[in-house]
């Protein structure tokens, strides 16, 4: 035996277990139910079970079961028309380049602050198991658009670089990025009305707003123009994150009111104000990036039905968080939109055939 090996034998033999777990995270022992907390918890944040909140781990499983990747998605068409000299309209290659220019910046902002903010401060482990998960799809969409970037053939710098070049693009980034500034410093803690505030702000910012606003204008555009036969490869894929996106929403929206739940003294009337005034906010930025990428009509739409589309999404939100509606009487200029969001089973979009997902299985096309 090598002094190494016994110096290694030695090391093990002396190991003091007592102490491990209760340095690493929380407090050691076994996890009562009651122990649980979504933020500012003591019980252990290893141990997965039991479940308090089943509705997280339903989503990772559901999740999980929505599994795709990019390459699975043929862009031989796409490259064909965006190419082709006539192919696409200004108005249309316009409406291409800046969503891809927006949301392939915007899943990275997203992906970083859940990384470098939230998982830290979420202290939930089943809630945690389910953003593990969320921050792959969020590397997934990354890779999605860069796909689509590149299977275009694109000006690449072009396109990473317009949430600083362009402004109704930079302010939706500029707008989020301040919400993630001080939570994610590595020396953030939660624990006083003040910090456990910002949490709720970073994740109405990000879950309601970002996720739950920003990315609705393109979405509905993109989707538009595979509805029409146009670009089909990049409306397929982004009819996938769409998916995932709602899903996100969902459980950001979960989170944020198990929290409010556990914590009723943050929800105050400035907290209320606070938050609705982000709402309306996320929807004047989308509702100027209607207008910037859909200056005239386009594929069976313009800025004003958009508006009114992000009216309806935004009274949604606002719902959603226990808040008034704030745009009476907005209907949904376009029903077929929560139709994609089906999550178990759907008719495809191009209405050729009907996508399944099978757990852990690859996408199989009929
Ligand atoms: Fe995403
Ligand atoms: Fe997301």
């Amino acid at each position: 035996m090598t002094d190494a090996v016994v110096r290694a034998q030695q090391a093990v033999a002396e190991m003091d277990i007592s102490e491990g777990v209760a340095e690493l995270e929380g407090t050691a022992g076994r996890v009562e139910v009651d122990d649980k907390r979504m933020i500012n918890c003591r019980a252990d944040l290893n141990q997965l079970v039991p479940f308090k909140y089943d509705w997280a781990w339903q989503k990772y499983l559901d999740g999980c079961a929505n599994h795709w990747m990019p390459q699975e998605v043929n862009m031989n068409a796409d490259l064909a028309l965006w190419k082709k000299e006539d192919g696409l309209t200004d108005d249309e290659r316009r409406i291409v380049k800046r969503n891809l220019g927006f949301f392939s910046t915007a899943d990275s902002l997203v992906a970083n602050n859940l990384v470098l903010a939230i998982y830290r401060l979420i202290t939930n482990p089943e809630c945690r198991q389910y953003i593990l998960r969320q921050s792959f799809e969020e590397a997934i969409h990354t890779h999605a658009y860069q796909y689509c970037i590149e299977s275009l053939g694109m000006d690449e710098g072009e396109i990473f670089n317009m949430y600083q070049e362009i402004p109704s693009v930079a302010k939706k980034a500029q707008w989020g990025i301040e919400y993630t500034r001080e939570i994610s410093d590595p020396a953030f803690t939660t624990g006083t009305p003040e910090t456990d505030k910002a949490l709720l702000q970073n994740l109405i910012a990000f879950y309601c707003v970002l996720e739950g606003i920003f990315f609705y204008c393109g979405f509905t555009q993109i989707l538009s123009m595979g509805r029409r036969n146009k670009m089909t490869g990049v409306a397929e894929q982004f009819q996938y994150i769409l998916r995932d996106e709602s899903m996100h929403v969902n459980f950001g929206v979960d989170v944020i009111n198990q929290i409010k739940l556990e914590n009723p003294q943050l929800w105050d009337q400035q907290m209320r104000d606070k938050a609705t005034q982000m709402i309306l906010e996320g929807t004047e930025l989308e509702i100027q990036y209607a207008r910037d990428t859909m200056p005239r009509g386009v594929l069976g739409m313009n800025a004003a039905m958009m508006e009114e589309y992000l009216q309806f999404i935004a009274n949604r939100r606002l719902t959603q968080l226990g808040l008034p509606e704030q745009f009476k009487g907005v209907t949904n200029p376009f029903p077929w939109m929560s139709e994609i969001m089906d999550l178990r089973k759907e008719k495809n979009f191009f209405e050729t055939r009907v996508t399944e997902y099978q757990v852990g299985g690859a996408l199989s096309w009929d």
